[in-house]
């Protein structure tokens, strides 16, 4: 587990990188703001917590095989067990991606009798129903990475109910990965000479607003710089490497080197996309511009290596920890913000090896 040190050695990368996550204003759980906030306050948690002991906790993954959620996952339960969970206490569950599935796992920790959840919703969509069903029966429940909607999120604080969403913006991780493109200059980036970004984007799952905000915000920063854009072609990934190796293969046979730039709404697309890149004969840096969000390790290595330009840092240490956070304050009686966001980190090769360095 990576917990103090890694928040540590984040913490250090530069001053203007906020890490961590924040309550709202009025904030009653995880109050770091500042990367030595965040820092301080997990090494004050370290101690274990002997009440916690007997406390299960029932854990709802949307889809085991997703790398960012794997990494996730794992950082989540050595945290909970750091905190003084029993590791047999903590039930993680698959819901392989069908919100049937997912709806049967948690029917099934209320008749457990869990303690508290942790749900990653495979349909964001159906987060209302899933409340429902968890504060009806009494347990408090944590929100992870797929945030429910504006009017799902009102409620919780309306109806006074021990429910809350601990994940990052999406907009900033498209906005930081439109400023990676941006930075580089109409010049370096407009190869067909044609006074346009021309662009091929790969899309997450449609339904996730992650998706949906990575996919307009990329955009909308390099528009916001003042450059002329052209989408060639937009398609649906579904977060997977495979899939958008293939789309990002048939982008590079119809539009060739006019495609200048590919934009993967996460790494394990841009994992794929680059394998498609290069079977193309064509070179990052040099003849294509290729970001991702996440900064998985191969994605980070490839940066630094200059086969991808950039990438985002989905900070999934800082946000398991204030999940685990926000699950232990509602299992001790307390209250939560309804809100607790992360900030995203920019990655660049100017800072990916320090990135890489903090996530091993
Ligand atoms: C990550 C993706 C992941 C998705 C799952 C996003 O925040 O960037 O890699 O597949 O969450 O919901």
């Amino acid at each position: 587990m990576k917990k103090v040190f890694s928040l540590i050695a984040t913490a250090a990368l530069t001053a203007s990188m906020l890490v961590g996550c924040s309550s709202g204003s009025t904030a009653t759980a995880t109050a770091a703001t500042s990367t030595a906030a965040a820092a301080a306050s997990t090494a004050a948690t370290t101690a274990t917590n002997s009440d916690l002991a007997d406390k299960k906790v029932g854990v709802c993954i949307y889809q085991f095989s997703d790398n960012f959620m794997t990494l996730f996952r794992n950082e989540l339960k050595s945290y909970l067990v750091s905190q003084g969970f029993t590791e047999s206490n903590i039930e993680i569950v698959d819901g392989a991606n069908d919100q049937a599935t997912q709806t049967n796992q948690i029917q099934n920790f209320i008749t457990e009798g869990v303690d508290v959840m942790i749900v990653n919703p495979v349909n964001s969509s159906s987060a209302a129903t899933i409340t429902d069903m968890v504060t009806e029966a009494g347990i408090p429940l944590v929100y992870i990475n797929r945030e429910p909607d504006a009017d799902e999120e009102s409620r919780w604080k309306t109806d006074n109910m021990s429910v809350c969403y601990v994940g990052a913006d999406a907009k900033q991780s498209g906005t930081f990965q439109g400023e990676i493109i941006a930075d580089l200059g109409l010049d370096a980036i407009d190869m067909n000479k044609n006074g346009k970004i021309d662009y091929v984007m790969i899309e997450g799952d449609p339904e996730n607003i992650d998706a949906q905000y990575r996919t307009e915000y990329s955009v909308k920063a390099l528009t916001d710089a003042g450059f002329e854009v052209n989408c060639l072609d937009d398609q649906v990934g579904n977060w997977q490497q495979e899939q958008a190796a293939t789309l990002v293969a048939n982008s590079l046979t119809q539009y060739g080197n006019d495609v200048e730039v590919v934009f993967c709404n996460n790494d394990a697309m841009a994992l794929g996309a680059l394998q498609s890149i290069t079977s193309a004969g064509r070179t990052v840096g040099k003849d294509i511009y290729l970001v991702g969000v996440d900064a998985l390790s191969d994605a980070l290595e490839d940066v630094i290596a200059g086969t991808m330009t950039g990438t985002v840092f989905n900070d999934h240490i800082a946000q398991s920890h204030s999940a685990a956070d926000a699950a232990i304050n509602f299992v001790e009686g307390k209250t939560n913000d309804y809100y607790i966001g992360c900030d995203y980190v920019k990655v660049t090769k100017d800072n990916a090896q320090s990135v890489l360095d903090s996530v091993k």
